[in-house]
């Protein structure tokens, strides 16, 4: 074999952009005082303390798998595809009830894409945000053309019913976009990375453990450092933060939606931005939150297509991810 055979490279469009999104909310809706029928817990602390009014509980037909599927069907009609453009699925989650085969190749199956590119990405809440990168960069690289990118969890799987600190805030479901190549830029470059000095803050210990977290110092660090990336997403597109329409952040408790959109609102964005608080009626369902919130604003009329999004993702690891993209 000569040492001069060149490798021939793949190059894909310059620039990307979501064409499709939807969402999945299981059922079963659980309100605070449904909770506080089986916990030391009440209505007056869970909106003060999280803003949460109700969340939905999956029920046993309602897997990762599932859900994430029926995300997907509905972000694939909404970018006008079939399943079968689909070449790549990507599935962010942390909550599979098994290690194999991962969520990516179930969802496939469930929606009959043949012989897509699959992989599932595990950065915790911050994982819808991750996977849109990871999408984007295989299309510009020319490794795919139409990624179903979903966040899918079923925490209710990993919660202790009887931890009151856990399970009032947790809730299950999906969300989905498609990505695509675009002539113009869509999908701003990533900013991410993780917080080494606090890696075990938030953890599942082993198949037989639930989600534990130190609340207090997660709650600090996010209310600290995630408007920073959030600003610095912004900058790395090129873009003012007075031209931002929404802010999406992950749904983790709405004091820190609130205190991210404050130090964003300061930073030069618009006092009148729609910040997306879907937790209230939603409950933090991890890698779904940010998708799954979206969905609904649009479909409330709260958005609309065409509106540029500020998302930006943060949880276990502590992993951290935000980007700027076009609403389809
Ligand atoms: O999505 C991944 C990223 N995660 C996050 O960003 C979560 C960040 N952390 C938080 O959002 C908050 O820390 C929590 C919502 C998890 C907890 O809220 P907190 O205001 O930090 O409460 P705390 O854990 O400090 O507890 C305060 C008090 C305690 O009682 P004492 O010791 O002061 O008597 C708790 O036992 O509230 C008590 N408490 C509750 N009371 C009623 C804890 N959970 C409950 C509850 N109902 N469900």
């Amino acid at each position: 074999m000569s040492a001069d055979t060149v490798i021939g490279q793949l190059t894909g469009p310059q620039f990307t952009r979501i064409t499709g999104l939807g969402s999945y909310r299981p059922e079963r809706v659980v309100t605070n005082a449904d909770l506080e029928q089986i916990l030391d817990t009440n209505d007056e602390w869970i909106r003060s303390r999280v803003g949460i009014a109700e969340r939905h509980f999956a029920g046993d037909h309602e897997s990762v798998a599932m859900m994430g599927a029926e995300a997907g069907r509905l972000a694939i009609a909404d970018a006008g595809l079939q399943p079968s453009d689909i070449d790549t699925v990507l599935v962010a989650t942390c909550t599979l009830p098994s290690q194999m085969p991962h969520a990516s190749t179930q969802v496939a199956a469930r929606l009959g894409i043949v012989a897509p590119g699959s992989f599932d990405i595990n950065a915790a809440c911050a994982g819808f945000c991750y996977g849109l990168a990871v999408a984007s960069s295989l299309i510009r690289a020319g490794d795919a053309q139409h990624v179903l990118l979903v966040g899918a969890e079923k925490l209710t799987d990993w919660i202790d019913p009887t931890d009151r600190a856990n399970a009032i805030i947790f809730g299950d479901g999906a969300g989905a976009v498609v990505v695509s190549g675009s002539e113009t830029p869509e999908i701003g470059p990533v900013s991410w990375g993780c917080s080494i000095d606090n890696t075990e803050t938030i953890h599942i210990k082993d198949r037989n453990s639930f989600v534990y977290q130190e609340g207090q110092t997660v709650f600090r660090w996010a209310t600290s450092a995630i408007a920073p990336v959030a600003i610095d997403a912004a900058a790395k597109a090129g873009v003012s933060l007075a031209d931002i329409d929404v802010l999406a952040p992950h749904q983790a408790n709405l004091r820190i939606v609130d205190s991210i959109a404050k130090k964003v609102i300061a930073a030069g964005a618009h006092p009148d931005l729609v910040v997306i608080r879907d937790i209230v009626t939603t409950g933090n369902t991890s890698s779904g939150s940010i998708p799954i919130g979206l969905d609904r604003a649009r479909a409330a009329g709260e958005v609309k297509s065409g509106d540029l999004v500020l998302a930006v993702g943060y949880g276990a690891g502590l992993t951290y991810g935000s980007q700027v993209f076009r609403l389809p």
